[in-house]
């Protein structure tokens, strides 16, 4: 049993956000220098259009340019024409929102704190712990091989399954088909990690941000870093923002109707030997209505010259040891000569 599961205020299931508390309490208040502005300046975030990558060879270099240098310049950029029709979409995000919806002795069957669980559903890393809580409620699960982890996944809703399998299908088609645009334009050639991504792993974070009735005060999830080779996510609603790397601000996310939204992650990071930078990101709240958002994360066992390699285990390790709230990065840890 975990030692903070005597914590009762801050137990998964009573906790302020899935309440629906009508005031934000002092734990969940960030300190006064990272409260969130809700409407900074937009990211000029490139959009990039992924039908050129099947087109004459002259289009897809063009593409596989526009991606290097979206890596380079912010660790992020935005797609269409990604191949995941809307319905899919529509249908992952409403999955999600109905499991949310379920009543919390049935959500109860898969809250764990411990973050080796291939399922599990939970409030604040290290609920009762972390200095500060953060307004925002997830179910994490592994998503590749889909055959070997679809049937620990919740049953309830009963299309839970078909639906998010789907997305989760067709998102790691795009992120095996950005990887390979990635490598081309690293000069490794496409299918330099193909391989690795077939023995890697997928993990889908389905997170779910109810309103918050104080959004300048709180935070649905604290600055980080992904530790993913590439994060694709969906949302329901604007609320994601980037560290603009060069003026090191935060910048809101525009949204753009069908676009998925794309991270660089610290393995990427760390593989580019620290030409793509990892991107700094957070979710903000609103007091209006719940958002959810689906990302998908990829890893791959790839390293870096600067860096050491690492496991998901390491990762795991690391996580169980940080306050995240405290905003050192896991590829901090790896590099080599520091
Ligand atoms: C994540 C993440 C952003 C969002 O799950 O790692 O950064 O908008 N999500 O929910
Ligand atoms: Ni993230």
């Amino acid at each position: 049993m975990d030692d903070n599961e005597s914590s009762s205020a801050w137990n998964t299931g009573q906790s302020a956000q899935e309440q629906g508390l009508e005031y934000v309490l002092d734990a969940y208040h960030v300190a006064l220098g990272d409260r969130p502005s809700l409407c900074p300046d937009k990211a000029d975030v490139p959009l990039i259009d992924l039908g050129g990558l099947w087109k004459d060879p002259a289009r897809r270099s063009a593409v596989v340019k526009d991606i290097a240098k979206a890596c380079c310049r912010f660790g992020f950029f935005q797609i269409v024409n990604h191949g995941i029709c809307q319905t899919v979409m529509d249908e992952a995000l409403h999955a999600a929102s109905s499991f949310f919806d379920l009543p919390t002795q049935e959500k109860m069957k898969y809250m764990s704190n411990d973050v080796h669980k291939p399922v599990r559903y939970a409030t604040s890393l290290k609920d009762g712990i972390d200095k500060t809580q953060f307004w925002r409620v997830f179910l994490k699960h592994y998503a590749h091989p889909l055959e070997r982890w679809m049937g620990q996944w919740p049953e309830n809703p009963p299309h839970y399954r078909e639906k998010m399998g789907k997305f989760c299908a067709q998102a790691r088609k795009v992120t095996v088909d950005l990887m390979e645009a990635i490598m081309e334009g690293l000069g490794l050639g496409p299918l330099y990690l193909t391989s690795k991504m077939e023995a890697g792993m997928q993990v889908m974070a389905v997170n779910c941000y109810p309103p918050c009735p104080n959004p300048e005060m709180a935070l649905g999830q604290p600055p980080h870093y992904d530790h993913t080779c590439l994060t694709i996510v969906l949302q329901s609603s604007p609320g994601l923002q980037i560290m603009d790397p060069v003026d090191c601000t935060w910048k809101s996310v525009p949204k753009i109707p069908g676009a998925l939204q794309v991270h660089v992650g610290d393995h990427l990071e760390a593989l580019s030997n620290g030409l793509y930078k990892s991107v700094v990101h957070r979710a903000v709240l609103n007091s209006e209505r719940t958002r959810f958002s689906i990302a998908s994360l990829e890893l791959v066992g790839a390293q870096g010259k600067k860096y050491r390699g690492s496991s998901f285990r390491d990762f795991l390790n690391f996580l169980a040891t940080q306050d995240i709230g405290e905003g050192r990065s896991f590829i901090s840890t790896l590099k080599i000569n520091q």
